[in-house]
C-alpha cells in the first residue's frame, strides 16, 4: 500500500449513533458532548452508524433502522484482501458512505482512479468533503449505484459495500474481462461475501467466503411480508417435525436462503424460543408458518407457492448432499440473470 495513512475518525462525523439505554432505540453520540467515547467508537473494530432511517427523523431525535455506516475495519481489511486491487488500477465503489474505504482503495490503487458512488446526497457531499480534507483523490458520485458509472468504465476492480440479493448486470459490464468484482450478497437468513471474475462473453463467476451482514442497497431491500393475508383460506396441516434450523444455524440457514430468493423471514418469540417461525414471497402472494406445539407442530402454507414443503425439501437436499459449507457454493450472473451452483458453475440449484 502507498501513498496517505488512512484514519477512520477522519471520515466518522461528529455525530454517530449508538444503542441507547432502552437497548431499542438508537441515539445520537455527538463528538462535542462526548469527545472521549466518540473517538473509542471511532477506533474500535466495530461498524460505527452514521445515519438513520435514511435521515428521515420519524422517530423524533431517535432511530431504529441503520441505513449508512462506516463498516466494521476487520471486515473492511478482509473485502480489501479479496479484491486484491495494485497499484495503477481503476476501481469502482458503489456505497461511499463515510469514504474511508474509498480512501483505502485510493491508496491501494496509488496513480490510479477510484470512483465510489453514494444514493444519499448528504452522505456523499459529507464523503467528498472528508476526502479532499485528507487528501485522497476519489471522485465521488451521487446516484444509484446499482447502474455502476458507466463514464469512467471498465473498471478492473468493482467493490460494492451494501449488499445485494441480485447482481446488478451493469457492475459485470463495466467490469474489464478478467477483472474481479467483491459483494456482500444478502441470503434470505444469512449473508456470505462473493469474488466474482469477469469474462469477456459478459458473465461474472466465483465462490461464497464468510458470512456477511451488511444493510442493503436501497433500491433492494427485501419486500414486505404478507403474514396472515387470507388465513382463512390456508391450508393447514400437522407435523412432528419443527424445521427451526435454517433460522439458527448460519451455513443451514445460508444454503436453505438461496434456494429460496426473493423471499422474508421472520420469528415470533414471545421471550422464549422462537414459537413461530414464517416465510414469505411477496411476488407470488405467498406465505408459510410453523408453530410449535407440545409434539406436533402446526404447519400453515397460503398461495400458489408451499414455501414450507420448498423449505423442507431444500434442508433435505442439504443434509443428503453431506452438509457442504458456503465456499462450496458459488454464483454465476449473467445477462439473462443470476443462478447459484454447488462445487462448479455445471451443477446449478434449481430455484423457483
Ligand atoms: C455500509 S455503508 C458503506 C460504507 C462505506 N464504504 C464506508 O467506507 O464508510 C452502505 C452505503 O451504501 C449506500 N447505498 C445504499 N443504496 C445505494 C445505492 N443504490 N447506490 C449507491 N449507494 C447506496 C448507503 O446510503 C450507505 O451509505
Amino acid at each position: 500500500m502507498s501513498g496517505r495513512p488512512v484514519k477512520r475518525e477522519d471520515f466518522i462525523p461528529d455525530e454517530v449513533w449508538v444503542t441507547g439505554d432502552d437497548g431499542f432505540f438508537l441515539v445520537p453520540l455527538r463528538r462535542t458532548e462526548d469527545p472521549l467515547r466518540w473517538l473509542e467508537v471511532c477506533r474500535s473494530d466495530q461498524a460505527v452508524t452514521i445515519q438513520v432511517d435514511d435521515g428521515s427523523d420519524r422517530f423524533d431525535g431517535k432511530g431504529i433502522v441503520p441505513t449508512s455506516s462506516c463498516s466494521a475495519p476487520w471486515v473492511v481489511d478482509r473485502m480489501l484482501d479479496l479484491l486484491d486491487v495494485g497499484p495503477g488500477m481503476s476501481v469502482l465503489e458503489i456505497g461511499t458512505g463515510t469514504g474511508y474505504n474509498a480512501a483505502l482503495l485510493a491508496a491501494r490503487a496509488h496513480a490510479g482512479a477510484v470512483t465510489s458512488v453514494e444514493v444519499d446526497p448528504v452522505i456523499a457531499e459529507r464523503a467528498r468533503s472528508a476526502l479532499a480534507r485528507a487528501g485522497h483523490a476519489v471522485t465521488v458520485i451521487t446516484g444509484d449505484g446499482t447502474e455502476g458509472w458507466v463514464e469512467r468504465a471498465p473498471y478492473d476492480r468493482l467493490i460494492a459495500t451494501a449488499s445485494v440479493s441480485v447482481v446488478p448486470h451493469a457492475w459485470v459490464e463495466q467490469t474489464r474481462a478478467r477483472g474481479r468484482i467483491v459483494l456482500p450478497f444478502a441470503g434470505i437468513f444469512d449473508g456470505a461475501l462473493a469474488v466474482l471474475q469477469v469474462e469477456s462473453d459478459g458473465t461474472a463467476w466465483g465462490r461464497f467466503y464468510d458470512t456477511a451482514g451488511f444493510m442493503r442497497l436501497r433500491n433492494q431491500r427485501p419486500d414486505p411480508h404478507l403474514w396472515w393475508i387470507g388465513e382463512d383460506d390456508a391450508n393447514v396441516r400437522t407435523s412432528g417435525r419443527y424445521l427451526d434450523a435454517p433460522f439458527r444455524d448460519s451455513t443451514a440457514g445460508f444454503v436453505v436462503g438461496l434456494w429460496l430468493p426473493g423471499c422474508t423471514t421472520g420469528k415470533i418469540e414471545e421471550g422464549g424460543p422462537a414459537k413461530t417461525l414464517l416465510l414469505s414471497h411477496t411476488p407470488s402472494q405467498s406465505w408459510a408458518s410453523l408453530t410449535a406445539g407440545t409434539g406436533n407442530h402446526e404447519v400453515t402454507q397460503y398461495g400458489p407457492r408451499h414455501l414450507w414443503d420448498e423449505l423442507e425439501a431444500a434442508y433435505d437436499w442439504w443434509m443428503a448432499t453431506g452438509q457442504p459449507t458456503r465456499e462450496r457454493f458459488g454464483l454465476t450472473v449473467a445477462r439473462s440473470g443470476q443462478a447459484f451452483w454447488l462445487d462448479t458453475p455445471e451443477q446449478t440449484l434449481t430455484c423457483s
